[in-house]
């Protein structure tokens, strides 16, 4: 396949980024959209030329680090990770626009690099559950209801990439953030501490540069992972009670 993209380049934050157009000649139908993009960054050192900064790490969808807008779309054309899309989801000749999630709560880093650092404080203020240490309890010893364990499995399955944000018009981080108080909130061990957790979270994500959500969907329609809205409502339901309950202070 010959392709030509068109990238987000910016050489720090303090820059204004531009789109630079590349052209490939030689793309295989089978690489990776991360391989592709090797194969262009290769050909950019040989060139003398800054490689194209993009963030990943495993490069089998379970690690969130990989995400860019492909053609407008956060993760590209198939509702998967960057990383688990192929070229067989584009034809010769096309043209393919490549750039970071934008969002005021990811700052670009460089190039196609943000700093997701703010999903991280997030996890901080709430996303835990307290538990003596020591030799692992039985498995069957805390039983769990077969549908709350394969809800709370399924917001567990979140792997933090952030294409919610990204795909948002309001830059909403709330399916991220009722991902993470639906896993832990409806499980035994998560109680404790269930009502503190989701106001805090909640708080810690506003105090980010977040917008709020409007229930339009565009986080789950992009979600590697279909992390659905009932979290969002999930969210919704245990912060309305956390608050009327006055369980935790205001701050
Ligand atoms: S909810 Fe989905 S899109 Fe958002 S961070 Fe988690 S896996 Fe990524
Ligand atoms: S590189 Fe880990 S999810 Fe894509």
């Amino acid at each position: 396949m010959q392709l030509t993209l068109r990238v987000w380049r910016q050489p720090s934050p303090q820059v204004k980024g531009k789109m630079a157009n590349y052209h490939l000649t030689d793309v295989s139908e089978d690489m990776s959209f991360l391989e592709m993009l090797d194969v262009l960054n290769e050909q950019l050192i040989l060139d003398g030329e800054d490689p194209i900064a993009f963030d990943h790490d495993c490069r089998e969808g379970i690690c969130g680090s990989c995400g860019l807008m492909i053609n407008g779309i956060a993760h590209g054309p198939e509702q998967t990770t960057t990383c688990q899309l192929h070229m067989r989801s584009f034809s010769d000749g096309d043209t393919i626009d490549i750039e970071p999630w934008r969002s005021g709560g990811f700052p670009v880093v460089k190039d196609l690099v943000v700093d997701r650092s703010a999903f991280d404080r997030i996890i901080s203020a709430g996303g835990f559950i307290s538990a003596p240490t020591g030799t692992a309890p039985d498995a069957h010893a805390t039983p769990v209801p077969k549908v709350d364990a394969d809800a709370a499995f399924d917001a567990a399955t979140c792997i933090g990439c952030g294409a919610c944000v990204a795909a948002c018009p309001n830059g909403s981080a709330m399916l991220f953030t009722a991902a993470k108080v639906t896993h832990l909130g409806l499980l035994p061990q998560g109680q404790p501490e269930r009502d503190s957790r989701v106001v805090k979270m909640v708080a810690q994500q506003d105090a980010e540069d977040f917008g709020g959500c409007t229930n339009i969907g565009e986080c789950s329609a992009v979600c590697p992972k279909g992390i659905s809205m009932e979290t969002i409502s999930r969210l919704n339901h245990d912060l309305l009670g956390a608050l009327r309950a006055n369980a935790v202070p205001a701050s």
